[in-house]
């Protein structure tokens, strides 16, 4: 057991505490960042004539030797250590005696830590951004060459009126594109360092904590140091940014689920993201979609965990902080995981447009365009609906589509309906004639497009 805080005590900790209490097996993760910030700390402690500057290159190449090492697998992270900062000092005193004990210097493993956390959550940040970004261009692809490909649109998973595949997955666009700036802003709300925030009071020795901020890369310092230590404000934002990403994705595989069933059969999932059935050698099932649904849970899970612990948090670091690390992890592999994996999904999926727009064409999704060319004939909306209810039993009760009803038959029922309904109700003219901002007309969608395109490419 590799402790760095021994002097005090005059027992040791039971064995099954030091488990309690350790961090090593999950903070390992941020190994790179711990050394980064070393490495940034050193450097501004020697400007200001704390160190040396031969103890700065003593300590720097230090670090670097425990960088190569632990790369080349000759030097292992092990329970050994407490945590990823015990294992670092501890290494660093190990191969350059004095000088590394002067590393700690100013510093506390509470503003350490809150460093730590901050860097590698601001890389997952923009990590996670880009990944979005590539769903977007899959996204606008596919929009850019479906702005004909006529589908159903539903309300309460019933067909209501005729849209386009564009359109569909436009609104996919839009929340994909809020979350990419949601991320944005989380980056520039959390882009300040905490390092030089001490323990909680920050220190007596000058140290330049604008110097700090700006070698790693940094906006500038936080301007509070027990708010400094004790912040996890831009961590639980983060995973609420997660959160709402992956209610997305999940809506879109669920509907990728329904579209991809036998009684849909709107899209083929390719192969290569599919699997099979023990049993049922027919069975080609959707399961990347039905994962990327069902992860959704253990993401919210990590910002209710996150939330929960923070309510009772006094100021300023408390232990219980250290659970912000573990869930967290797991929320930003599991969601930086599915936007991949549903990337390639959508990538490689193939839309049944003929199968599309049979659906379209057998709901009545034209119901409402009927009612209108009444309205245009000068009947009352409310009459004109109640008319087209009584066209819409007339064709279930026949098996058939309005568009399937002869003049006569029309006309038995309102003698208002003239040759020109057929084109008024066609599946072409209840898409293309909706042409308002965000409506699914060509034209609307093709401006829609050109706007998405511009904002790819800033
Ligand atoms: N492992 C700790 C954490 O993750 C590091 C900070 C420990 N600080 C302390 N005062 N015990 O929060």
């Amino acid at each position: 057991m590799a402790q760095l805080w021994g002097g005090r005590f005059t027992k040791a900790t039971d064995k099954l505490v030091y488990e309690f209490n350790a961090s090593i097996g999950f903070d390992q993760r941020f190994f790179k960042e711990d050394l980064q910030g070393s490495r940034a700390h050193v450097r501004m402690l020697a400007k200001q004539g704390i160190l040396t500057e031969v103890e700065r290159d003593e300590i720097l190449a230090g670090l670097d030797g425990i960088e190569a090492d632990v790369e080349a697998g000759k030097l292992e992270i092990t329970s050994e250590y407490e945590d990823i900062h015990s294992f670092v000092e501890a290494n660093l005193i190990d191969r350059i005696g004095d000088a590394g004990k002067k590393l700690h210097t100013g510093r506390s493993r509470n503003d350490q830590v809150a460093l730590d956390m901050r860097l590698y959550t601001r890389s997952q940040v923009l990590y996670t951004e880009s990944q979005i970004n590539h769903l977007l261009h899959t996204i606008l692809h596919i929009m850019e060459e479906n702005t004909e490909t006529i589908m159903p649109g539903f309300t309460h998973l019933q067909k209501a009126q005729p849209i386009t595949l564009a359109h569909h997955l436009g609104a996919y666009f839009e929340m994909f594109r809020r979350d990419e700036l949601r991320l944005q802003d989380i980056y520039n709300r959390m882009n300040y360092c905490p390092l030089g925030s001490g323990a909680l009071a920050g220190t007596t020795y000058p140290l330049d904590r604008d110097y700090t901020a700006e070698l790693l890369d940094f906006y500038g310092p936080t301007e509070n140091s027990m708010d400094g230590v004790s912040d996890r404000d831009y961590l639980i934002e983060y995973l609420s940014a997660l959160s709402t990403i992956m209610m997305h994705l999940s809506r879109f595989s669920e509907e990728v689920i329904i579209w991809n069933s036998n009684e849909y059969r709107f899209v083929e999932i390719d192969d290569a993201y599919s699997t099979g059935s023990s049993i049922m050698p027919q069975k080609k099932n959707p399961d990347i979609a039905e994962l990327v649904r069902g992860k959704t849970g253990r993401v919210y899970g990590a910002l209710m965990s996150l939330l929960t612990t923070m309510k009772g948090i006094p100021l300023a670091y408390n232990k219980d902080m250290q659970e912000d690390k573990e869930m967290a992890f797991d929320a930003m592999d599991t969601t930086n995981g599915c936007i991949q994996l549903f990337d390639g999904m959508l990538e490689t999926m193939e839309f049944n447009k003929d199968n599309m727009e049979a659906s379209a064409k057998n709901g009545f999704t034209n119901a409402t365009d009927a009612a209108d060319y009444l309205v245009n004939h000068g009947v009352p909306f409310r009459d004109a609906h109640s008319i087209i209810g009584q066209v819409v039993l007339y064709c279930i009760d026949r098996g058939i589509a309005i568009d399937d009803m002869t003049l006569e038959e029309l006309q038995a029922i309102s003698p208002v309906f003239e040759e020109d309904i057929y084109e008024a109700i066609s599946m072409d003219t209840c898409v293309n004639k909706r042409l308002t901002i965000g409506a699914p007309g060509k034209e609307a969608m093709e401006q829609a497009i050109e706007n998405y395109k511009e904002y790819l490419a800033e």
